[in-house]
């Protein structure tokens, strides 16, 4: 799995849309992303599409609960086909090593902090700013047996030393296209060192979107 960089965020409510998408991408150049939205609209029965087409699933729940139901709901998915998983970090130390005692082979990758807090959401929560909040949440995850961090191409500076996989939305390779604005090219984010980058409406809303697929490679 490791010589594939890009995951496609499959962000569609429907079986039909997924079917439909997925001949338009390589399932030995990417890997998929299913979250909330397609996961609880088609639960597993999509999981086994993109399976038998030949898939690596990237299963993107970002649990957040006590440490006995994560670590029961990470071997429910370890399981199945998937081969990594999100979990939040800030559910803190416990939840996130009973986590990785139940992962088998799949790996899970923390959440840091949600992009779509702001400066003051951060203080309000934690009383500190986002940086500060970031390096909190990178020694918990660098001192833990979870496998790696999703973060903003912005946070990549502040991750230079993490040693771990770092997942990261957020890439456009042309800019202005929509609602996301902290982005970074695919090329810039790989510089920074992101390990993998997750790409969706790029890919999944362009016009012709085998170029587009060919564009984030
Ligand atoms: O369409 P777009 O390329 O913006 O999709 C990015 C994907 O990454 C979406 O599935 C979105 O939910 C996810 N994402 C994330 N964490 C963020 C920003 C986006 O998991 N901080």
């Amino acid at each position: 799995m490791f010589s594939k960089k890009l995951i496609v965020a499959l962000d569609f409510s429907s079986f039909q849309e997924v079917n439909e998408f997925i001949k338009y991408i390589d399932p030995l150049k990417c890997l998929v992303k299913v979250g909330l939205q397609l996961y609880t609209s088609c639960g597993n029965k999509v999981i086994e599409l993109l399976a038998e087409k030949g898939f690596e699933i990237f299963l993107d729940l970002k649990l957040h609960d006590i440490p006995n139901t994560v670590k029961k709901t990470i071997n429910e998915i370890s399981s199945s086909s998937i081969v990594m998983t999100t979990i939040h970090l800030s559910g803190g130390e416990k939840m996130i090593d009973d986590a990785c005692e139940s992962k088998g082979n799949i790996k899970i990758i923390g959440v840091s902090l949600l992009t779509s807090l702001d400066h003051n959401d951060v203080n309000e929560l934690y009383n500190r700013d986002i940086e500060q909040q970031i390096m909190v949440l990178k020694d918990l995850a660098s001192r833990t047996k979870i496998d790696g961090i999703v973060c903003s191409p912005k946070e990549l500076p502040l991750l230079s030393d993490f040693k771990k996989l770092k997942v990261v939305p957020g890439i456009r390779n042309i800019y202005g296209e929509d609602d996301q604005k902290r982005v970074l090219s695919s090329k810039e984010a790989y510089a920074y060192g992101a390990d993998y980058i997750v790409v969706g409406r790029p890919i999944t809303e362009a016009a012709d979107k085998a170029k587009a697929f060919n564009d984030y490679l």
